[in-house]
């Protein structure tokens, strides 16, 4: 059976990337560094609207999970505790030729795929980045930049559990860089060295762990999928035993499938005690819970979904990427939902006539106050829409000459072109009921009041 994969070509995301301003290559002037990012303006905004939408789902219309804001660099004791120092690698294999270093696990066959060289055994590489702290650089001052942002949410229970009056099961989250030495980067952001995390670390009582284990799954896979994301492209692999992680009692991979094939975008493991357990054993604190309504003391068991922010948006991005035609030419369009939209509305005065400025940057100054709104007033309409079209604005705002008789503006809409006239006052009730999921030729709130505040 031939390899699935996206019909989506990488090479004209990262180009659509680097053109529109998404991401950059970090420190390109210099040449770049390799694996290294770097979020431009419209890309800045795509990733909090990612993570502010995780945020909210998971934590702000909850209240089982409160947030946490972990330092990246923590005690070494607790990566020594977690298992990282001693067994976080991946085998590591050479070329005896070209000395080009691959991940075993990464390659098909068993010779160098850049020369056909012959392979060095594979040996275990620790992907831990190390420094230093403070002024001198010995073993004594070695600590780490944190390779998962949950072991700052273990070390922290104790004090969660003390001030926020939580009761199991709850759970604690955060967002957060992280760092791992990967011997190999690549798939443009997919795999890199530098990388965000958005991790729930969900605290349960023994025994009821498989049901919470099922539950979110459930929750996390349906978050992408009511963000917008194709079903066609999105699955769940649960890991065979040999694949589980030594702590991990079970795991589901949720998969997107990108242009190299299927890869993952989130994992959710039913971790057991290992975690709280390794801590309390290394730092001599107890970690334990005292269940009032049993009145047992226990450890207890956690659930972690794992989301990568960096993954995510390369899966939203790809998934968005769309060509059709629009007005007899063919465009590009990201079909971002709106919630992702990095910018959520264009005022586009017809031209720069200088009898349109006003009336358009009154209007501009007003929607500003409430959504991410770009002006543009340059080129032709048709290259404006375009332009927006290519960075996914669900909605353009065109002020034009008639708008300075009768005070309405066209909204037009970048998925189905359809375009609608709306009072200049109705303006910013319209598009707060369409960018909360209103269809866009529903009949406008305003226009089915017969009475009260509303003018028409
Ligand atoms: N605390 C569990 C944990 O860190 P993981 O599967 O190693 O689990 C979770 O990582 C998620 O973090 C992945 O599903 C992926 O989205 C993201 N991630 C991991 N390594 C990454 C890398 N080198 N570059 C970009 N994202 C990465």
């Amino acid at each position: 059976m031939a390899e699935e994969k996206s019909k989506v070509d990488m090479e004209k995301i990262v180009s659509l990337c680097k053109r529109r301003g998404f991401i950059f290559p970090s420190s390109e002037i210099y040449g770049g560094l390799g694996s290294s990012w770097d979020y431009g303006p419209l890309g800045t905004e795509l990733k909090r609207n990612i993570k502010d939408a995780w945020w909210r789902a998971v934590v702000q219309e909850r209240d089982d999970v409160v947030g946490l804001d972990a330092s990246i660099i923590m005690h070494p004791q607790a990566w020594i505790a977690s298992g990282h120092v001693e067994s976080f690698s991946d085998p590591l294999v050479e070329c005896k030729s070209c000395h080009l270093r691959q991940r075993a696990t990464d390659l098909v066959g068993n010779v160098c795929p850049e020369c056909g060289g012959v392979l060095t055994e594979p040996r275990q590489f620790n992907l831990m980045f190390k420094t230093f702290m403070g002024p001198v650089e010995d073993d004594a001052s070695v600590v780490y930049l944190r390779p998962e942002t949950a072991q700052g949410i273990f070390v922290n229970f104790d004090n969660i559990l003390a001030t926020s009056r939580k009761k199991l099961p709850f759970g604690i989250a955060q967002i957060g860089k992280s760092f791992r030495n990967e011997i190999t980067t690549g798939n443009f952001i997919f795999r890199t060295r530098e990388f965000e995390q958005m991790e729930l670390e969900f605290f349960v009582k023994p025994g009821t762990d498989e049901e919470w284990f099922n539950y979110w799954v459930k929750e996390r896979f349906n978050w992408y999928f009511n963000l917008g994301i194709k079903p066609d492209n999105l699955h769940l692999r649960q890991h065979c035993d040999e694949e589980l992680a030594h702590y991990a009692r079970g795991c589901y991979d949720i998969e997107y499938l990108f242009p190299m094939g299927w890869a993952e975008l989130e994992g959710i493991a039913n971790r057991g005690d290992f975690d709280l357990a390794q801590h309390a054993k290394h730092s001599g604190r107890n970690l334990t819970y005292f269940d009032e309504e049993s009145g047992e003391r226990y450890v207890p068991y956690v659930i972690e979904p794992s989301a990568g922010v960096d993954r995510s948006l390369l899966a939203f991005l790809i998934d968005a990427y769309d060509e059709d035609v629009a007005d007899g030419e063919t465009r590009v369009v990201l079909r971002f939902h709106r919630e992702l939209a990095p910018i959520k509305v264009a005022v586009l005065p017809l031209s720069r006539n200088e009898k349109l400025a006003p009336l358009a940057r009154d209007v501009v100054a007003e929607l500003r106050r409430h959504f991410v709104t770009q002006y543009d007033d340059a080129q032709s309409i048709g290259r404006r829409y375009r332009r927006q079209d290519e960075i996914g604005t669900p909605y353009c705002a065109t002020i034009d000459f008639k708008s300075l008789e009768d005070n309405q503006v066209t909204i037009r809409d970048r998925d189905s072109l359809g375009q609608i006239r709306v009072p200049v006052k109705e303006l910013v009730r319209t598009l707060q009921a369409k960018l909360s999921g209103e269809a866009f030729d529903a009949q406008p709130l305003w226009a089915t009041r017969t009475s009260g505040a509303v003018e028409q």
